[in-house]
């Protein structure tokens, strides 16, 4: 299909950034539509890790387009990091490569600010946010008092970045918090805008005229269904849309495009979440620790953006049932299979009880989950490591056999599934 959406089945960090650029190579633009840079997608190309929180992964295949649409949340000096660190890793990036939206909004360090202070007056019910500032910026879009992008065009945007922090200290003031100085952050735009202004474009327009000149479309979502802003658990959930349907108004693409469009959900091979909020499947202790592993390794259960552990548990079927029907997913991605090997049984969640009754589908979505308990089904595990094994048939047939049950439980088929952080540990299923 020439629009591929690939959406998070979870809480985020279920390995969107390597299937991306496995996707990368027959398509010719990967757009981002929600968030900023509190995603991190990490691709691993032999001894080369790339960490991108901002500029979708496929900025990494040479002749592909990089698209940053209209839904997102961009913070001017993240992107110039990233850039400044792509091209050290020999990354060409230019105008022609990334296309920024007019309509996208700004991150200043007033949202910074402000995302501190709201987080420190929630107390003990923060809900554990990445501090990048999203939920202010999304905030003052939703407010009508956001920076957009196409501000940096005007000849006044520098004192639209005074009114801005001034306003913004009105409020930090009544959260305690200190007041910024707005001189040194308007000087700093005003150079951000000198710099981000060759990038700048009508992304709607340039996706449409793409897809009916017969190109390829990636769409990459961040973050996962359940932080999505209504769908998700809220409210421990970002502030943005994170779901496949999300992608056409944060890409600016008309319900036309849907026709066009496949659906690709990716899941862990188990759960975790980075964060406060409800998580019904749960581990702790010492199967909770090998599950995340120790952070010695790049690929092990600790935040790409934030460095935290994450909270892991075992896969809640439930909720993948749920992501599925809310994304449209056509087919599902699993990742991280590896980890599993050497486990003597799995469980996997497949419905929760209620008073002592079953539920397989959540009435009110899955805001509320402290009136359900997990119902688990145990599964055998294997002992053998999956990483060399490249063929669907050569996987030991308790893995098979637990990947058919997600695929069973989803309703969805499974078509690839990762078995180690390298680009082609991968099992593509016939
Ligand atoms: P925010 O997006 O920084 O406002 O954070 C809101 C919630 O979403 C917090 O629980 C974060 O930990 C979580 N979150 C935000 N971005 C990501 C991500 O890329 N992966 C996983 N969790 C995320």
């Amino acid at each position: 299909m020439p629009l591929r959406v690939i959406v998070g089945a979870q809480w985020g960090d279920e390995g969107k950034g390597r299937i991306v650029d496995w996707f990368a190579g027959g398509a010719d633009f990967n757009a981002r539509f929600n968030g900023g840079d509190n995603a991190g997608h990490t691709v691993t190309v032999g001894n080369r890790i790339f960490k991108l929180h901002l500029i979708p992964s496929g900025i990494i295949h040479p002749g592909m387009v990089a698209v940053l649409g209209n839904g997102m949340v961009i913070n001017p000096r993240s992107l110039f990091n990233e850039i400044d660190e792509l091209t050290q890793l020999g990354i060409r990036i230019s105008p022609e490569r990334l296309r920024i939206s007019y309509a996208a909004h700004l991150i200043t360090p007033a949202h910074q600010a402000m995302d501190k202070a709201l987080e420190t007056a929630r107390g003990k019910d923060n809900i554990g946010t990445t501090g990048r500032g999203i939920g202010p910026a999304y905030t003052d879009k939703a407010t009508r008092r956001g920076l957009r992008v196409a501000d940096m065009l005007s000849a006044d945007f520098s004192e639209r970045v005074g009114e801005h922090v001034a306003e913004t200290n009105l409020t930090l003031g009544l959260y305690g918090a200190s007041a910024l100085d707005p001189a040194p952050i308007c000087a700093q735009f005003r150079e951000y805008a000198e710099r981000l202004k060759p990038y700048i474009a009508d992304t709607s327009l340039e996706l449409e005229a793409a897809l009916q000149a017969g190109k390829t479309i990636l769409v990459e979502a961040a973050q996962g269904t359940l932080l999505d802003l209504d769908f998700g658990t809220y409210p421990f959930v970002t502030s943005s849309s994170t779901t496949a349907p999300g992608a056409l108004t944060g890409l600016g693409l008309g319900l036309g495009a849907a026709r066009q469009a496949s659906v690709i959900g990716v899941a862990k091979a188990f759960q975790t979440r980075v964060g406060s909020g409800p998580f019904p499947s749960e581990l702790s202790g010492d199967l909770a620790n090998r599950l995340r592993g120790s952070g010695s390794n790049p690929w092990d259960e600790f935040g790409t953006t934030t460095g935290r552990p994450r909270r892991v548990g075992w896969l809640d079927g439930v909720l993948l049932r749920y992501a599925v029907r809310i994304n449209g997913i056509n087919e599902l991605t699993v990742t991280k299979l590896d980890i599993l090997s050497g486990m003597e049984n799995i469980q996997l969640c497949t419905a929760y009880r209620r008073d002592g009754n079953p539920v397989t589908d959540l009435p009110f979505g899955p805001a509320d989950l402290s009136p359900y308990e997990p119902v688990y089904e145990q599964l055998p595990g294997w002992k053998e490591d999956v990483g060399t094994v490249r063929k669907w048939k050569d996987l030991p047939a308790a893995a098979q056999a637990y990947l058919e049950r997600i695929a069973s439980l989803a309703g969805v088929p499974i078509r690839l599934v990762s078995v180690g952080p390298e680009r082609e540990q991968v099992v593509e299923k016939e």
